[in-house]
Formats: C-alpha cells, sequence, structure tokens
C-alpha cells in the first residue's frame, strides 16, 4: 500500500486527479472503476475541468441501491449522471452502474462482472470507505473473496446516508455491489478518504490485521493500492512520519 498524506482533501485529490488523467492520455479506451458519495466530488470536478477526452474510456459503478430508478434523486445513477458523466464527453453505451431495479438480481450481477471481464477488467478504480472500513457497500463480514452480489446494509451505513435522503427510513435496506474479490482484480486501486470520522477505518485498513470486520483491510493483499488521505483522515495512522517520508523522498520518476 502507498500511503499519501496531503494537508487538505483538495492536495489529496489533485494527485489522484493526475493520476486518472495520465492513466487517460496514456490508455484512452482505460476501463475505470468509479465510486460515490461525497469523498469523490472533488475529484469528478477537477476531472471535469480538465477536459479529458473520454470518448472511448468505459466505466464500471461499485454499486447501486436496491428499489430506486435511475432517474431517482437519490440514485447513484442520477449522482454519476450529475456530477460527472453529463460534463464530460463519454458515450453512455459506455457507462455501466447496477441496475437499483434488476428483476433478476443473481443474473443480473453474474452479467456485471461478465461485462468487467469482456472489457478486459478495472485499469483503475475509485474508492471510498465507509466509517465502518466498508468499500462498495461491502459491509463488515463481506466474505474478502465476494464477488459483485445483493447486500443488505448495516444501520450504521444507512444512518451515515441518510442526510441524502429525506429522513433514515428512506435509505433502502438493499443494494447491489461489485465484491471484495471483484475490487482486488482492479489493476490500481485509489482510496480517497477525508476528515476524522475516516480515521478509524482507515488506520484499521492499513495498519490492522486483515479482517472482513474491516473490509478495506483486504487492499493489504492488493498489488497496487494507494490512499490519498487529508490529514484528518490519516490522524489514527502509527506510521504517519514513515509514510509522509516516503512520498516526500520518491525517486523522480516515481513522483506524479
Ligand atoms: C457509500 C458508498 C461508498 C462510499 C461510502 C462513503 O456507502 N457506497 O462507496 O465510499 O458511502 O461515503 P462518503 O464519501 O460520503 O463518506
Amino acid at each position: 500500500m502507498e500511503i499519501i498524506i496531503q494537508p487538505n482533501p483538495q492536495a489529496a485529490t489533485d494527485i489522484a486527479t493526475r493520476l486518472i488523467a495520465r492513466l487517460l492520455k496514456e490508455k484512452p479506451d482505460a476501463v475505470l472503476g468509479l465510486a460515490t458519495g461525497s469523498t469523490p466530488l472533488r475529484l469528478y470536478r477537477s476531472l471535469i475541468a480538465m477536459q479529458l477526452d473520454w470518448r472511448r474510456v468505459r466505466t464500471f459503478n461499485l454499486d447501486e441501491y436496491l428499489g430506486l430508478a435511475p432517474d431517482h434523486p437519490q440514485s447513484y445513477h442520477h449522482f454519476m449522471w450529475e456530477n460527472l458523466f453529463r460534463h464530460i464527453n463519454i458515450l453512455p453505451e459506455n457507462v455501466q452502474i447496477p441496475d437499483g431495479l434488476a428483476a433478476d438480481v443473481p443474473g443480473f450481477c453474474a452479467d456485471y462482472e461478465a461485462r468487467i471481464r469482456a472489457a478486459g477488467g478495472i485499469d483503475l478504480q475509485v474508492l471510498g470507505i465507509g466509517s465502518d472500513g466498508h468499500i462498495g457497500f461491502n459491509e463488515p463480514t463481506s466474505s474478502l473473496a465476494s464477488r459483485t452480489r445483493i447486500k443488505t446494509l448495516t444501520q450504521r451505513t444507512r444512518e451515515d446516508n441518510a442526510r441524502f435522503f429525506a429522513c433514515a427510513e428512506e435509505v433502502p435496506t438493499h443494494v447491489i455491489t461489485m465484491g471484495i474479490g471483484t475490487i482486488m482484480e482492479a489493476r490500481t486501486n485509489l482510496l480517497l478518504a477525508f476528515g476524522e470520522h475516516k480515521a478509524q477505518a482507515v488506520a484499521g485498513a492499513v495498519e490492522g490485521a486483515v479482517s472482513a470486520m474491516n473490509p478495506a483491510s483486504a487492499l493489504q493483499f492488493h498489488r497496487d493500492t494507494r490512499l490519498m488521505l487529508d490529514e484528518a483522515a490519516a490522524g489514527g495512522l502509527q506510521r504517519a512520519e514513515y509514510y509522509r517520508w516516503v512520498y516526500a523522498n520518491k525517486p523522480k520518476w516515481q513522483q506524479v
């Protein structure tokens, strides 16, 4: 894991933006895995401002609420179109987001996995992290080998996400999410985390034992995972000084 600690969320986002911009220049038909939530909003704004060429880029989103239609204001479909896709020149047929209204959920999930494989796999997956360590919607105790499937949200996640809904009861109870096994196959994972409320989950993911109780800790087994943190999210890390030193002293050829 590479741990990059920056003074504020924008500085951490700028590094993630540069990495994605470089990938799209080197590989114009790259396959990106995308995330929702408040954390990647700055990233999407920065990418829009760069006016990159998205015509050949393919995207797969991590997750979607079951029961919400694509045009529901709280659906992740709506989130992605509002906050990124409608501002760039991506082709709608190259955008894949789990279908919250899928009639045959297991069939849909198997097909989603097949579509990721057919696209050649995910080059770079953007991740946030839940306050309980979830990635995508893989809640604690998710199998570390899981694939795209239905999951039941914990009460904590429903409460965390209630701010986007009129009340906590309106937050759906079930979702479709890529599995941890799916995320582990992305060639690069970029996990962004900002704010003190993420510090415990981040510390567990980076310095704790690998455990399904902190799903992000599975990334310790991933070959190319980079965490972009602000100071507050890095607040629980015991080896923060070492990570800072490593980043400040990277050989020139490794710098982004
Ligand atoms: C949701 C999403 C996750 C996201 C998490 C954190 O549960 N499914 O992908 O990482 O929220 O959200 P936020 O970035 O708003 O803190």
